[in-house]
């Protein structure tokens, strides 16, 4: 492809038959457990009521968002299925959690008389799962002992239904499993100790995408994942341990193809000077859509499946390329930022590299303005 498609000059687009195959990759990791599709920030960029969509539609059982507005947003897009808010609610998102039927996540005593008030208000009950902090540090309860007597507490309140435990891993897509094993030795004997007590709730879950590689003893009754469904791994070593594959394409128009002399200067702060004679390009891509500026003179974008150079600044609305070995390209083109362009591809855990982050940054970070269309 090399024209740009019609319509907006920059472009995500999302497979969700790449996604409805991540997902089944993933169920079948997952064994028994069942599969929640983690669809917090929007689904990582992509467009959550789509994905999840296509998630359930792939096996995906659970929801799983870390506000209580990302809920209601799945719900009154009509989507039934159960949904976790992962993180913390204010007590003000009590009433309105509780008539989205979200379940919730509860690691403080100050979480339950708000919930206690919105469940009478509302003649239901609140759906919490319990969080234990076994090497996060994050949220969750780190003394077990204490946890245990609080959910037993809990369980006398018949506003309150404790439908999950759970944890999250720290580090499970080290190459050194030693902190992620020691968090799975702590959460399983938290199981233990709650079955012993009779108080294990339905839902024990615990690993992240990184653990349904790493840790599968760690499975448990669901597993939550994420980074996966979108086709990335958070350790980009592992790539080929499981076959999940990028859901977003991301393109650009070129708009403008010029040659410029030796010692000519490209963008603000004159950070690129030709070495000679250059073809530059300029994209109609940048920061304000989210590509990092760390990629100034960094790293390279496709153009007629060869790699063209980000040369200069990547400015607030354009960044330009070296086209020089792309006599052909022409304005109009399409240029891929993420994705593939015949035998040549450039993908987030690229970008992540060349600017010091993460994959999930970088499809986090795709602008709001880039619109998302879904094939
Ligand atoms: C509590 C919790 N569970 C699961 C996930 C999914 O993690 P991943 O995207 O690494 O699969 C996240 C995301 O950060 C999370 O915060």
């Amino acid at each position: 492809m090399t024209e740009h498609p019609g319509g907006p000059l920059i472009l995500a687009e999302v497979s969700l038959s790449a996604v409805r195959r991540n997902v089944r990759v993933f169920r079948e990791r997952a064994g028994d457990a069942r599969v929640m599709a983690v669809v917090k920030a929007d689904g990582y960029g992509h467009g959550a009521v789509p994905v999840a969509r296509a998630a359930l539609e792939a096996g995906a059982e659970w929801l799983g968002v870390a506000r209580v507005e990302e809920g209601l947003a799945l719900r009154e897009a009509g989507i039934r299925a159960p949904i976790l808010i992962l993180g913390s609610i204010g007590p003000e998102g009590a009433l309105q959690a509780v008539a989205g039927d979200l379940d919730l996540t509860v690691f403080e005593p100050s979480h339950i008389p708000p919930l206690v008030a919105a469940a009478r208000e509302l003649g239901k009950r609140a759906r919490v799962h319990v969080k234990v902090d076994t090497g996060m540090g994050r949220i969750g309860w780190r003394d077990f002992d204490e946890a245990a007597r609080w959910m037993n507490g809990l369980r006398e309140l018949p506003e309150v239904e404790i439908r999950g435990t759970f944890t999250h891993f720290a580090a499970a897509d080290a190459e050194d499993l030693a902190h992620a094993q020691e968090q799975y030795r702590q959460f399983d004997r938290w199981v233990r100790d709650l079955t012993a007590q009779g108080l294990r709730p339905p839902y024990v879950h615990a690993a992240n995408t990184s653990a349904v590689v790493s840790l599968p003893e760690a499975r448990y009754d669901m597993v939550r994942v994420g980074i996966g469904l979108y086709g990335y791994l958070p350790n980009p070593g592992w790539n080929g341990r499981i076959a999940a594959r990028p859901a977003l394409r991301w393109t650009a128009r070129l708009m403008h193809v010029k040659w410029v002399n030796p010692g000519a200067t490209i963008s603000y702060g004159c950070a690129y000077r030709a070495p000679d004679r250059r073809r530059i390009g300029t994209v109609a891509a940048g920061y304000a859509d989210g590509l990092r500026r760390g990629l100034s003179n960094v790293g390279y974008m496709l153009v007629r499946g060869k790699r063209a150079p980000i040369v200069g600044r990547v400015c607030m609305d354009q960044t330009m390329i070296d086209l020089t070995g792309v006599p052909e390209a022409t304005p109009g083109d399409s240029v891929v930022l993420l994705g593939e362009d015949g035998g040549e591809r450039c993908t987030a855990d690229d970008h992540a590299r060349w600017t010091g982050t993460i994959s999930y940054e970088i499809l986090c970070g795709i602008a709001k303005r880039v619109p998302r269309i879904y094939v």
